[in-house]
């Protein structure tokens, strides 16, 4: 460790906050760091983190070109530390942090297993979990597979006790982090131009226009936050599978249900629920349209229709005909998990900063 805060700007003012991001150069280190350029958030210094390799790299932040440093700070006495790596280190970061008692929120599912680790999902009116995470020395996020389907379960649990939930996730490249970008996107270029192969990127596999079975998330984790947030009656299984699209992620839900629940009444639960935005039958997918007269339109909302986009996009809500009517849904969700990780890390920061 050194005593270095080069990536700092400006110096301290009263009451402005100071944060650490470790991952700096990631996805969802560059994403969080843009929805923190875009708060009004007091923040007087700002480091990020990232491996030795990335040293020499800038990042903008409210206009001033900052340093990724490769080497940690003393941590003692900053505000707030994200993690936002992939790799081994997590549980290091997560220490030092207890050490020098700095609040730390780990976006990497490290503590998601912890049961006295907070796990917050969507901050209700309620606020129900404003205690823990004003006071918890660490907080995790839940996986974006889980954010998503949390939101969901929570706006049909008030109408009908739900109990079975089978899904199947669709994820992109981008769910193995920057290198599996760089992995679709060398391999896509190689097909085109009947060229080698390059070498396998983080899936140890081709990816490019195949579909890898088991690949991209990580079902037990996802498994094990829903058990946390629902309770151990709720019957889950997840299954995933990586597609050969760059960004968002897609999820095949089926739910059983306890008791009966009208379609009428299902939708409009779901219209209502905040974090939730149903895209009704028809023209569902932004930018594309029937090639040909006559032929239906597509229909969404598709991978690309999430992109960039801070809500759970909810549609195809069909009955599951293997269950008496009412109680088995189809439903299709479509995220950019990279997004929704950031703003939901934004919402809980800034209850654990006093800031919203
Ligand atoms: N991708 C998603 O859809 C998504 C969604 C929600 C949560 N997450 C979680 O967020 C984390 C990051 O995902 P990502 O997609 O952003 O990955 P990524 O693009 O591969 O970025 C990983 C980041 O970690 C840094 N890093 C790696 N080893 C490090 C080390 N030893 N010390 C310090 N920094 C190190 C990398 O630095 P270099 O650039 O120098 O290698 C990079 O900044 C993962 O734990 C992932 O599970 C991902």
């Amino acid at each position: 460790m050194s005593e270095t805060t080069s990536g700092a700007m400006g110096g301290p003012r009263h009451g402005a906050r100071r944060l650490v991001v470790f991952g700096v150069t990631g996805q969802l280190g560059r994403e969080l760091v843009e929805r923190l350029d875009e708060s009004e958030w007091p923040i007087s210094e700002l480091v990020g983190i990232a491996s030795a390799e990335s040293v020499g790299e800038t990042f903008d932040f409210r206009g001033d070109d900052l340093d990724v440093v490769g080497e940690w700070p003393v941590l003692k006495g900053w505000d707030l530390v994200f993690i936002c790596t992939r790799g081994l280190e997590v549980l290091e970061i997560v220490r030092e942090c207890l050490r020098a008692q700095v609040p730390c929120l780990d976006l990497t599912g490290a503590l998601s297993a912890q049961v006295e680790v907070p796990l917050p999902t969507a901050l209700g009116e309620a606020g129900r979990a404003d205690d823990a995470i004003a006071s918890a020395p660490l907080i995790a996020l839940p996986s974006a597979t889980t954010l998503a389907w949390a939101t969901l379960l929570e706006a049909i649990a008030g109408a009908a006790e739900i109990r079975r939930v089978i899904g199947t996730v669709l994820s992109s490249a981008s769910a193995l982090g920057r290198r599996g970008l760089v992995a679709l996107s060398e391999e896509s270029i190689a097909l085109f131009n009947q060229a080698d192969p390059p070498d396998a990127g983080p899936a140890g596999q081709g990816v490019a226009f195949d579909v890898v079975p088991g690949g991209g998330i990580d079902p037990t984790r996802i498994r094990l936050e829903l058990e946390r947030l629902f309770g151990e009656s709720l019957r889950v299984d997840v299954a995933g599978l990586q597609v050969p699209t760059f960004v968002g992620e897609g999820t095949s839900l089926v739910i059983e249900l306890g008791s009966p629940l009208e379609a009428a009444l299902l939708e409009s639960r779901l219209a209502a629920a905040d974090g939730l935005s149903l895209v009704a039958d028809g023209i569902g997918s932004r930018g594309l349209a029937a090639v040909e007269e006559g032929v239906a339109a597509p229909t969404g909302p598709t991978l690309r229709d999430a992109a960039g986009v801070d809500e759970v996009l909810v549609g195809r809500i069909e009955p599951d005909p293997s269950l008496s009517e009412g109680r088995g849904w189809r439903i299709w969700l479509a995220t950019d998990p990279i997004r929704l990780t950031a703003d939901h890390a934004l919402r809980v920061a800034g209850r654990r900063l006093g800031l919203a």
